[in-house]
């Protein structure tokens, strides 16, 4: 198969760790016997620093045209001053919104090496960590309007949240939909105690529910969520949620497997070209330093195969290799464990791509 690849490397750690994920790509073209044509496009700070916006249309419209998406990091505090919509995060909000990519898939699911590394005690990580985040990706506070004006003279600043029926519905089907292919367990996250937004969010899941007799439905409060989450996270199997609680959460949960370098994520829409990316930061402190995890992006590669591409022996191989990795005991600094073998964010990206087939 033929595939293009837009690649967004983006800023801080993002281009070490996006040349592995590409360096692990590239083996499994030469070993499964398929061509990845990559693209890479500017996006993020690196691009305000280049053109002065933080998504030129140029970059957008390669995204638009590829099988696929692989983004590193955007952001940092350099760029902290510049106007607000001309961030370099709003690149990655547009490129999401403007491919439809409304469904956000984030895995916590704990790698037995690591069980050393969560911050959990251990007979709660023994009862097991796999669960997924589904959080809705392109609506809610984050799309709603921005606003900071003057008020009784004072600054006064609002951020709207809003959510139409069919946004929701749409993600809960993706939920249930991925509940289907494991657990069959959803857990439907909300604020319905206090917000509209979340009042509609539960009767719309509750509604669909009745569609998926086959699977387990509940609700949950997100301040309740987020104490479940570190309590007794074997419970849960699919989360669901609005745009900002699943990037909250997804934080928390990616904690709790040891480590947030780990953590790929995948994001669609109606088609199959999407975007993949770790769920971490642009990490500034230690970027440049070959000290990042680049296993989270090299996963987000795993998925990209899987859910875009339908390589589902090769998106596997990937998985195993980093297993393979993990079992000889090597760890970037983030991982680390005593008895365990340091490497740097490249030599990581070697071992993985030397263990593929
Ligand atoms: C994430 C990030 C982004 C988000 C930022 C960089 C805009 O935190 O992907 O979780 O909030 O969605
Ligand atoms: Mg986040």
């Amino acid at each position: 198969m033929e595939k293009k690849i837009v690649v967004i490397k983006g800023d801080g750690i993002g281009p070490e760790i996006v040349t592995e994920a590409m360096k692990v790509l590239k083996r499994v073209a030469e070993r499964f016997g398929h061509t990845f044509r990559f693209v890479e496009v500017d996006a993020g700070g690196c691009a305000i620093d280049k053109y002065g916006e933080c998504l030129p249309q140029a970059s957008l419209e390669q995204c638009l045209a590829a099988d696929s998406v692989l983004l590193g990091a955007v952001g940092g505090p350099k760029w902290e001053k510049v106007d607000k919509n001309n961030r370099p995060e709003k690149a990655l909000l547009r490129i999401r919104s403007a491919m439809g990519l409304y469904a956000n898939l984030r895995p916590a699911k704990i790698f037995p090496q690591l069980a050393h590394s969560s911050p959990l005690k251990a007979e709660l990580v023994e009862k097991g960590i796999d669960f997924v985040i589904v959080r809705e990706l392109i609506g809610g506070i984050y799309f709603g309007a921005h606003e900071t004006t003057q008020r009784d003279g004072e600054a006064y600043a609002t951020d709207l949240m809003a959510y139409s029926e069919h946004e929701i519905e749409r993600i809960g089907r993706t939920a249930f939909e991925t509940a289907r292919k494991r657990g069959r367990r959803v857990v439907s996250v909300d604020k319905s105690n206090v917000l509209d937004c979340s009042r509609l969010w539960k009767e719309v899941m509750h509604r669909l529910s009745a569609e998926y007799p086959d699977v387990e439905y509940s609700d949950m409060l997100v301040d309740n969520c987020a104490m479940q989450i570190v309590r007794d996270p074997s419970q849960f199997d699919v989360v669901v949620t609005e745009n900002m609680f699943g990037d909250i959460l997804s934080d928390e949960a990616s904690m709790i497997t040891g480590s947030i370098g780990m953590i790929p994520s995948s994001s669609l829409g109606e088609g199959t070209n999407g975007m993949y990316e770790p769920i971490h930061g642009s990490a500034p402190d230690i970027a440049g330093k070959d000290l990042a995890n680049p296993i989270g992006t090299i996963l987000s590669g795993a998925m990209m195969l899987k859910y875009s591409f339908g390589m589902e022996e090769e998106s596997r191989a990937i998985e195993e290799a980093v297993q393979k990795v993990l079992d000889g005991g090597y760890r970037t600094g983030d991982i680390m464990s005593e008895g365990c073998i340091r490497v740097g964010c490249r030599e990581m990206g070697d071992r993985i791509a030397a263990n593929i087939g």
